[in-house]
């Protein structure tokens, strides 16, 4: 597949999911794209929850949104979003297992239980994965569900795994009870394809395809988790073919770094921009095609944005091309 020739959409089958883990490697437009999808699932009629892990939140920007707090808001016809603080989480399901209210407050409030919380691996990770899990079995008056999609808006990569490998854990060395249970239920649902999956986010570059390659062996053949799609985000028109592009970069003194300033004011300042250009062009395209090659998964390509990143403008621009 070349660089002009987008692969098939993936998307028409994500929304049937109940459940999206989506990671990549740090900055590569996650969020971008939990917001872009969010919107996607939400004008098809489907009640979305994009739940974030007690992070520096940058979707309410995206959204153009009021701030998104650790209390379920509503941001977007159809789109709810949360930004899970695990504190709080643990606090929740603390209440669920203890019921009095007291007793609950008492041992939450309490700095050695908080300490000892802060201490046990995994719990975290676990409080914020097992409520956005938790969501999705939440039921509405009518018996519908209050979410149709819950969409996690996961950490970058490696804390990614680490999240992804709690439910495992938990079930091999926790003994049966309440926890237990729900983590059996919460890995039920991510090991199903029918109802759950990884999507995967990177940009078309050296390091991210590397990395994004060995995430998606990592979930796979490590988790044996379901991997549904690839999101490969910032990706850039072509503006020269292959020719064209071994051409400028035949002249390696157009790279140079002193070139811009040697050629600025110069009819040369052009060709030394377009050599950067095509530079650039080419590392795209040697990684979309090694994506392409060593990853069986559909692909969707979403374009660079200049002026319009970060804004709802934007992510319009993002959810017409999913
Ligand atoms: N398609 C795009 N075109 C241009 N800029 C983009 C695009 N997608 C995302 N960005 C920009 O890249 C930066 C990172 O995006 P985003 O916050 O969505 O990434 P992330 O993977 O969630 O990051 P983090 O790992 O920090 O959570 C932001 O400044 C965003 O505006
Ligand atoms: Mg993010």
């Amino acid at each position: 597949m070349t660089q002009d020739e987008p692969s098939p959409n993936p998307m028409p089958a994500l929304g049937a999911r109940r459940f999206l883990f989506v990671t990549g490697k740090g900055g590569v437009g996650k969020t971008t794209v939990c917001a872009a999808l969010a919107m996607k699932l939400a004008a098809r009629g489907q009640r979305v929850l994009i739940a974030m892990c007690n992070t520096k939140e940058r979707l309410s920007a995206i959204l153009g949104t009021r701030p998104i707090k650790d209390e379920i808001a509503e941001v977007s016809p159809n789109v709810w979003a949360v930004n899970i603080s695990p504190e709080r989480a643990l606090e929740e399901y603390g209440g669920i297992v203890l019921k009095v209210r007291a007793i609950t407050r008492a041992v939450f409030d309490n700095r050695y239980t908080k300490a000892f919380f802060r201490a046990v691996p995994g719990l975290y990770e676990w409080a914020i994965l097992g409520k956005a899990w938790w969501h999705t079995t939440e039921l509405l008056a009518d018996g519908s569900n209050r979410f149709d999609v819950v969409l996690l808006d996961a950490p970058a990569t490696g804390h990614g795994l680490d999240m992804l490998r709690v439910p495992k854990v938990i079930l091999d060395v926790v003994p049966p009870g309440v926890l237990r249970r729900d983590a059996e239920a919460a890995w039920g649902m991510f090991r199903d394809p029918a109802q759950s999956g990884v999507l995967v986010v990177t940009l078309p570059e050296e390091m991210p395809a590397t990395e994004t390659i060995e995430l998606v062996g990592a979930i796979r053949d490590e988790l044996g988790l379901p991997v549904v799609g690839l999101v490969i985000n910032g990706v850039l028109p072509a503006l020269f073919s292959k020719v064209e592009r071994d051409a400028l970069l035949h002249d390696h003194g157009l790279l140079d770094v002193a070139a811009p300033r040697r050629t600025a004011g110069t009819g040369d300042s052009a060709i030394v921009a377009g050599a950067r250009r095509a530079a650039r062009e080419a590392v795209q395209a040697e990684s979309l095609a090694r994506l392409e090659r060593s990853l069986d998964l559909p692909m969707v390509r979403l374009p660079f944005l200049f002026d319009e990143a970060s804004t709802v403008a934007g992510t319009r621009i993002l959810t017409a091309k999913l």
